[in-house]
């Protein structure tokens, strides 16, 4: 844990703050960026927040550190993942002079394996590096900070069903999430299937500039988005699952296809990968409407309603390989978590 440090008189008191941020996976997947300086997305997106899968992040910036330290899951982190965070604590840190921070992070889920660890991590760095660093942003602002730390964390600053916006100009002004409807207007479930624990082998970034610029299916994405973003717009209007659902999976395997057409192609599943999708289509074949979606990993997520996760439990149970189930509900935004409720 966070060492604890030496308050003297004259000290400032130490700049510290708690936050917790929950993972969101992607309805209307993103994938591109049309500007690798700024995490411009090249297309809007819209997601879900869950309950079940969250990062807690305590900053504090602190005078007398000499670099950023930073910890993940009681373990200290070097290299390019310290770095990634210190230069994002970069977009942030008091600016009076230069203050390092000790971050001490938690992931009550597995890092870097598709399940949006990326998202809730940086939603929480975000909120928690901001509030210790005095700054009480609007949800806006703190969406487009965590943009830039990674595309999928402006979504998890929301609780519920965020629509991410893609802007127009190349400031990024334009670029943040916003809410479209909270954890409590549907009772959704997203069932994730844990499948391997192992990182992922090609990250999000690198494997969206592959795709850019050798799948040929690229501009059919980009040019097709909007009118994928509409119809799910309307059918979270209009609460109506079975075009959610159908919306849902289309977006995946539009984007995975344009992956394995990328040269060479870019292939995040495995065996079990594909059990799940086609007992999920055999579900379906049997009148139990659940739909899928994919990330950049091998891990699968069945959206459904609550009435059917015990035949998708049932069903699942079969494939002896899966490693993990989590049932997800719509999960809150990001918070601060107040210190007495953290002693409660
Ligand atoms: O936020 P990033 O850079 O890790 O990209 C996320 C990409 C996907 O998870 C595959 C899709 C999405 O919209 O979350």
């Amino acid at each position: 844990m966070k060492h604890q440090k030496q308050n003297s008189g004259n000290e400032r008191p130490e700049r510290s703050a708690t936050a917790v941020a929950h993972a969101n996976i992607a309805l209307i997947k993103y994938w591109g960026k049309r500007s690798l300086s700024r995490n411009l997305p090249a297309v809007g997106s819209i997601s879900m927040t869950v309950d079940s899968l969250k990062t807690e992040t305590e900053v504090s910036f602190e005078d007398t550190l000499e670099q950023d330290h930073f910890e993940l899951n009681g373990k200290k982190v070097k290299g390019p993942a310290r770095e990634r965070v210190s230069s994002f604590l970069d977009l942030i840190r008091p600016t009076e002079r230069e203050t390092y921070a000790e971050v001490v992070s938690t992931n009550n889920f597995p890092t870097g394996a598709g399940l949006a660890s990326s998202a809730s991590g940086f939603a929480a760095l975000t909120l928690a590096a901001s509030r210790a660093a005095g700054q009480h942003l609007k949800k806006k602002d703190l969406s487009r900070v965590a943009r830039q730390g990674s595309g999928s964390a402006a979504r998890s600053v929301y609780g519920g069903l965020v629509e991410m916006k893609r802007g127009a100009t190349p400031d990024g002004k334009g670029d943040y999430a916003e809410t479209l409807a909270d954890e409590d207007y549907w009772d959704l479930r997203l069932v994730v299937v844990l499948t391997a624990e192992d990182g992922k082998e090609v990250g999000s970034t690198q494997g969206m500039i592959h795709t850019a610029e050798t799948s040929p299916f690229y501009s059919k994405w980009i040019d097709e988005q909007p009118a994928d973003l509409e119809a799910m717009r309307q059918a979270i209007v209009q609460k109506n699952f079975e075009k959610l659902g159908e919306l849902t999976e289309r977006s995946c395997f539009k984007m995975h296809g344009l992956m394995m057409a990328a040269q060479p192609s870019l292939l995040y599943w495995n065996p079990t990968t594909v059990m799940v999708v086609q007992k999920v289509r055999e579900l379906r074949s049997q009148g139990i409407p659940a739909y899928i979606t994919m990330d950049a990993g091998p891990q699968v997520k069945i959206l459904c309603l609550p009435a059917w996760i015990d035949n998708i439990k049932q069903a699942l149970s079969t494939i002896n390989s899966i490693k993990k189930l989590w049932i997800c509900k719509p999960g809150p935004a990001a918070e601060i978590i107040s210190r007495e409720k953290e002693k409660a």
